[in-house]
């Protein structure tokens, strides 16, 4: 069984929030599969930490539970999210006592679901999500001052007030994405978890993405971001730490140029040289160790 990760990942800089030793499980029942196992991270105030690791080592699943959103069969087994003088029990998400965690969700901590560009109703149109969104958060929000909000917000970021009025289809998937990315921060969070932001879009929306993003922090919209992404290129631009998870753990985290030109384990290593690499053999040989969420053999990689 596992344990926390002995170096948290965070900033130099004050703190914006600090998760301890979450461990997350599908099932709940004897067949339990631990897809967190003891993870801890550190995010300082105004920080991008990059949580990179490939497909089903648990981004998502830890995403979920900073989030607070834990829906059967997923159960926060345990963990703490301290932020903004807050100390919130993770452990409890699962339980019957939901409203607990509201009051945190889209305001403390939002999340930008994995895929979410491609879940919009077709028949909706996104100034309708804007309303259901924000009036999920806060009923007491009238249509209009949701509106009004998105529209100041848009034009904050020079985005074009009139994809307010479009359905989805309409969109490009940037502009679906960047849309989304600006409700999900509408009551501007503390902490925004960005779950593949950019997995889907082709070069040129990704940057557009990764600017707003960081124009977004600088305007102080959100105070840090969780940027969650099997893409490490991406990563490497966005990020100011970068975190690597392997099986359910945090392996390596460090700030982002130290961890890429000077990576400690040899999954990082592995993970880098998989994409970083333009040697066809070492793409190859990095690739073909990525089986099952399981880390690559510390003797075949060299382990220090
Ligand atoms: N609803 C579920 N029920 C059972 N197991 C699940 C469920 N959702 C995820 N898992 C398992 O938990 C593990 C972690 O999944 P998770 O979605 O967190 O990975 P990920 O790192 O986000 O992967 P990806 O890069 O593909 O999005 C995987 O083995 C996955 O199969
Ligand atoms: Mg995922």
């Amino acid at each position: 069984m596992s344990t926390e990760n002995p170096e948290p990942a965070g900033s130099t800089g004050g703190t914006l929030a600090r998760a301890r030793n979450i461990r997350c499980v599908y099932g709940g029942g004897e067949t339990d599969f631990t897809a967190v196992d003891g993870v801890s991270i550190e995010l300082g105030d105004g920080e991008i930490l990059g949580l990179a690791g490939e497909s089903g080592c648990g981004k998502t699943t830890l995403g979920n539970a900073l989030a607070m959103i834990a829906v059967p069969p997923l159960y926060v087994l345990s963990g703490t999210l301290e932020i903004d003088g807050d100390d919130i029990d993770l452990s409890t998400l699962s339980t019957a006592d939901v409203a607990r965690h509201r009051p945190y969700r889209g305001r403390t901590v939002s999340m930008l679901p994995q895929g979410a560009m491609n879940s919009i109703s077709p028949t909706l149109r996104i100034s309708s999500l804007v309303r259901d969104v924000m009036r999920a958060h806060d009923p007491r929000i009238s249509k209009d001052e949701a509106l009004d909000l998105a529209r100041e917000r848009l034009t904050m970021l020079d985005m074009p007030v009139r994809a307010l009025d479009s359905y989805a289809h309409q969109l490009s998937g940037g502009m679906k994405q960047r849309m989304i990315t600006v409700i999900s921060t509408l009551q501007n969070p503390r902490l925004l978890i960005a779950d593949e932001p950019t997995s889907a879009l082709d070069v040129s929306s990704q940057r557009m993405l990764v600017e707003m993003l960081l124009e977004m922090v600088d305007q102080r919209i959100m105070s840090g971001v969780v940027f969650v992404t099997h893409d490490l290129p991406v990563l490497s631009q966005v990020s100011d730490r970068l975190a690597i998870m392997n099986a359910g753990q945090i392996v390596e985290s460090g700030p982002t140029r130290q961890l890429v030109e000077d990576p400690q384990h040899p999954y990082t290593r592995t993970l880098l040289s998989s994409v970083l690499d333009p040697s066809h053999e070492t793409r190859a040989r990095g690739a073909a160790r990525f089986t099952a969420g399981a880390g690559p053999n510390p003797e075949e990689v060299g382990a220090p």
